[in-house]
C-alpha cells in the first residue's frame, strides 16, 4: 500500500496526463495506454480500492516515460548498480530516479516502475501487475492466443501468470546468450516458492 497520499504526478498520469519530461513517441504512448487499459481492466475485476487502483494505472502510464531517451544520458542518470546493463533496460531505473527527484515517495510504486524489465524478488501487487501488463497487453504480435489467455487469467491467478511470463522471457534471454541479472532470477525463485 501507498505511504500517504498519493502524488499528483501519479493521479494526472493515471488519467493520461504524462509528465513535461517525458521522452516517449507515438508508438510507445500507444503501448503505454495499452498497458495502462490493461492494468485498468484486473484492477476492476479485482474490485480494487479506489486509491489501489489509481496506482496500478499510473504504473503503466510511467513506465515507459523515459523509453525513448538517449541511454548515454539516462546512464548517468540512474543509480551506480544500474550502470552496466544494456541501453534498453535503463529507462525504467531512470524513470524511478527521476519519479523520487519529483518527490514520489512510495517505494512499492518505485521499484515496479525501476524493475519492470528486470523483475525483482521484491516486487509486490502493482509490480508483479505491471511486470505481467507490459508482457501481456494485446498490442505484441507474437503468440497473441496464448498471452491473450494469460491476461484473462491474471486477476485470478497472478502467481501462474507470472509464472509463465518470466520462464518466457528468461527463455527468451537464454535462447539468445544474454546474461541473467540476479534481480530476474530472484523474481523467479520468488514466484516458484524457494
Ligand atoms: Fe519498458
Ligand atoms: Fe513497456
Amino acid at each position: 500500500m501507498s505511504p500517504g497520499p498519493i502524488h499528483p504526478l501519479l493521479r494526472e498520469a493515471a488519467e493520461g496526463e504524462l509528465p513535461s519530461w517525458s521522452e516517449a513517441g507515438p508508438l510507445r504512448r500507444a503501448h503505454i495506454r495499452r498497458v495502462m487499459a490493461l492494468l485498468a481492466e484486473w484492477a476492476e475485476v479485482l474490485a480494487l480500492a479506489e486509491e489501489e487502483r489509481i496506482r496500478w494505472v499510473a504504473a503503466g502510464a510511467l513506465h515507459d516515460v523515459l523509453r525513448d531517451a538517449d541511454p548515454k544520458i539516462l546512464r548517468d542518470q540512474v543509480p551506480p548498480e544500474f550502470r552496466g546493463i544494456p541501453d534498453s533496460l535503463l529507462h525504467g531505473p531512470a524513470a524511478a530516479t527521476r519519479l523520487q527527484a519529483e518527490g514520489v515517495e512510495d517505494e512499492s510504486f518505485l521499484r515496479a516502475v525501476a524493475y519492470h524489465t528486470l523483475g525483482h524478488g521484491e516486487l509486490d501487487a502493482v509490480g508483479r501487475a505491471l511486470y505481467a501488463a507490459d508482457f501481456l497487453e494485446p498490442g505484441r504480435s507474437f503468440e497473441r492466443e496464448w498471452r491473450g489467455a494469460l491476461a484473462r487469467r491474471f486477476p485470478e491467478d497472478p502467481e501462474g501468470v507470472l509464472v509463465e511470463v518470466v520462464r518466457a522471457r528468461m527463455t527468451r534471454q537464454m535462447a539468445r546468450g544474454w546474461p541473467l541479472r540476479a534481480e530476474t532470477v530472484d523474481f523467479w525463485n520468488t514466484l516458484v516458492g524457494e
